[in-house]
Formats: C-alpha cells, structure tokens, sequence
C-alpha cells in the first residue's frame, strides 16, 4: 500500500479548483472548510461530491443541517481558501461579503460560480466522509479566472 506523504504528492499533481463547502447552523451562524475534493458526479439527477475528513469540525454541522453550499473561488480568493482552512472557524466568515442560497447556506460573495445543494446521500470511506448534494441551483460570473491548486501551491489559470 502507498505510503501517506507519497500519496498526498502524488495526488497533488491532479490540479484542482477550490471551494469552500458551508452551511448554516440553527442559531443562524455559519459554518465552512476549504475543500478540493469535488467533484460532479451525476446529471439526473443534479448531483456533486466532495469529502470531509473525520476531524474536521465542520462535519457535524454539515451533516445535521441537511443542506450545504458550494463557493468555487476566483484567481483573487487564495486568502479567502487560508482563513477557511486554518483560521479559528468561528472567525472564518468575519467580514465577508455573503449571499444567503434558498436552502440558506451562505455563498461568499466574490465567489466565480456557487452552487446550492441538498444533502442527498454520505458514505463512509476510510477517515473522510463523502457527502453528495444534489444541486438546487447554482450561478456563475461571466468574467474572472479560478483559483487552482496543483502540488501544494496556488495558481491560476486564464483561457
Ligand atoms: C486547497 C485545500 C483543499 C482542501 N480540501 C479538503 C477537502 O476536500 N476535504 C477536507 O476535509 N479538508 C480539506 N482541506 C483541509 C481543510 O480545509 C482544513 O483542514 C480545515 O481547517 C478544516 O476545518 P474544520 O476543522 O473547521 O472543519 C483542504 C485544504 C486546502 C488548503
């Protein structure tokens, strides 16, 4: 079996784009992690995927509050993709400029292309849970360039 830091390296090599997975709590507040893990998975019906890792904190209110939004981050959002995955989470949505989606998670505002999802359906696999949404609705900016992740570093790309 591969050995852990090889399989994250070499894993690192598939780039990506971010996004920040979130949610809304019952008391109103908000709650969210940095993820690269997503994924489309299915057109009828409309269905995404990404993976949570059992330690995150954000897991159980992702899970509980049955609904979840997807903000795909633009060139300009790599600091927004820190605070959410190191900054202490009750400070993570401080200050930002955010929409609410009809299933009330919020949508970081900056955002490139937003989805909006209900939770449909978790497996457990190995010490992540994957968690798929199907898709209520989503949007996107006519104009800006995404956020990419590829070997550990942030880049871009432009068409
Ligand atoms: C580019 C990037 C992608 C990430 N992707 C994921 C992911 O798909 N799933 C995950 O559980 N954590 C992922 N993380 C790590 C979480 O964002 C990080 O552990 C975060 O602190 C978890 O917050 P929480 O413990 O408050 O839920 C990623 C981090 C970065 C920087």
């Amino acid at each position: 079996m591969i050995e852990e830091t090889r399989f994250r390296q070499t894993m690192g090599h598939f780039a990506t784009g971010v996004a920040v997975a979130a949610t809304r709590l019952p008391d109103g507040s908000f709650v969210g992690l940095t993820c690269n893990s997503l994924a489309s998975v299915s057109l009828d019906p409309p269905l995404v995927l990404f993976c949570v890792d059992h330690q995150a904190t954000s897991r159980a209110a992702l899970l509980e509050s049955g609904a979840f939004s997807l903000s795909l981050l633009a060139r300009d959002d790599e600091a927004l993709s820190r605070r959410f995955a190191a900054a202490v989470p009750d400070l993570r949505f401080e200050g930002l400029a955010l929409r609410e989606a009809v299933t009330g998670s919020p949508i970081l505002a900056s955002a490139l292309a937003w989805l909006d999802c209900s939770l449909w359906k978790t497996v457990e696999a190995g010490d992540h849970t994957v968690i798929f949404g199907r898709v209520e609705a989503g949007g996107f900016r006519e104009d800006g360039d995404p956020l990419v992740y590829f070997r550990g570093r942030y880049g871009t790309l432009s068409p």
